[in-house]
């Protein structure tokens, strides 16, 4: 089976296509084509994500994306105006009345190719920026119905979950002992904060999540706060490496905010005022003054992030620990988390997903959308395809 994922919950577009072959105990998956078309530039250039701006550009590189995807997948054979009938042209207009000019260059496109070998749609349904999940869909619903094929919603924090068992390789294999029972997952991005349980396969519960803001959202904001360019996490990394690097011990002092709450929630917005006040009353901001305060903010959201997991795996008595989302990139996070979880047991598996596949991806909703479509028959009726921002897992 080949399934072509989309995922556009907030500002990558990204098409994969991967293959799956069943065997007996033992699926082995082959990457035809991983890509991201990424928005970075623009939102930076406006210091965060606008969701109607991230909407217009999906709309804008999500053809040309596929059509990259399906190059290098080896399943794109081009054809000189195709022939579509009159009446799927004016539905697919109308799927995707709501995205601009996707339906004329849609059907440019549907147009110039034969109908590739694919079997299946999946598609990132929620959680996300609404108007650029709904690109994604519609999408998704338009290729359906123009070349007969079933269409798998996606929930995006199952992608993240499921993105660990993606290897770095083009094939690669999974087999009903790849994970041991309970997984706990961490996932932290710029959208969301959360601990995941997964006691069997499949079967999700949120033991813990944020009250506030994001983990990656806070990293953001306070990168604001110190004039340094958006996404903010990385940058904030940089000056903390730097600055540990030059003293023993943090300087000043921010809250660990929920740090010790016996209930697995987090809340990151008290200590972004905090960064707020200590800058207006300690400024101007200096550069040394800058680095300091990118350490201290990094070890306290380290601080939380480490202990609240350390509890959690002690609670659920997991076996598999999985971290995914763009925070998981920190380097500084990964280094404690893996020393803490070795010191408190080293039976443990601790799983980070590649830089690539930690932030978002179409990778993860192609494999999280094979394993939906094994545990229940997708299908090719697409009208009741929602985006819905909120999703839960
Ligand atoms: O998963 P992601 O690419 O997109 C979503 O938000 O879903 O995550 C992006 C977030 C941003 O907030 C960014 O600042 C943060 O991940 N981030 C980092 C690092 N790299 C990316 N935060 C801390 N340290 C990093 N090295
Ligand atoms: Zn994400």
């Amino acid at each position: 089976m080949k399934i072509l994922a989309i995922e556009t919950s907030a500002d990558d577009t990204g098409i994969a296509i991967l293959e799956s072959k069943k065997k007996k105990d033992e699926v082995s998956f082959t990457i035809l084509a991983n890509k991201i078309h990424t928005q970075i530039d623009i939102h930076t250039e406006y210091g965060g994500i606008f969701p109607m701006m991230a909407k217009r550009e999906h709309g804008k590189n999500m053809i040309p994306t596929i059509v990259s995807a399906l190059k290098e997948a080896k399943l794109f054979s081009p054809c000189k105006s195709k022939k579509i009938d009159l009446k799927l042209e004016s539905k697919l207009q109308e799927m995707l009345s709501r995205e601009n000019d996707l339906g004329s260059v849609m059907i440019e496109f549907l147009r110039s190719i034969k109908k590739p070998a694919i079997d299946a749609i999946a598609v990132t349904v929620g959680p996300g920026l609404e108007p650029a999940l709904w690109v994604g869909i519609s999408t998704a619903r338009a290729l359906s119905c123009a070349w007969d094929i079933p269409v798998i919603p996606v929930n995006h924090m199952e992608g993240h979950v499921l993105s660990t068992l993606v290897k770095n390789k083009k094939v690669f294999t999974y087999t009903k002992d790849t994970l041991q029972f309970p997984v706990l997952s961490l996932l932290i991005s710029g959208g969301h904060t959360e601990l995941v349980l997964m006691k069997n396969w499949m079967k999700y519960s949120i033991v813990g999540q944020t009250r506030d803001d994001a983990v990656g959202e806070a990293f953001d904001k306070v990168a604001r706060m110190l004039g340094l360019p958006y996404p903010g996490g990385p940058e904030i990394s940089k000056l903390a490496a730097f600055e540990r690097n030059n003293v023993q011990h943090s300087t000043i002092t921010l809250p660990r905010p929920m740090m010790y709450t016996k209930d697995f929630d987090f809340s990151f917005s008290g200590l972004k005022t905090a960064v707020l006040y200590y800058i207006r009353d300690n400024g101007p901001l200096t550069d040394k003054m800058k680095s300091k305060i990118a350490l201290e903010f990094e070890n306290a959201v380290v601080d939380v992030l480490s202990m609240k997991t350390l509890h959690a795996l002690e609670k659920y008595k997991a076996k598999t620990f999985i971290v995914g989302g763009g925070v998981s990139a920190n380097t500084y996070l990964q280094k404690v988390l893996k020393e803490k979880i070795k010191k408190y047991d080293k039976a443990i598996k601790v799983n980070f997903p590649t830089k690539i596949l930690s932030t978002d991806n179409a990778l993860m909703i192609a494999i999280a959308g094979y394993f939906q479509s094994q545990k229940k028959k997708p299908t090719k009726s697409t009208t009741k395809l929602r985006a819905n921002g909120n999703l839960s897992l």
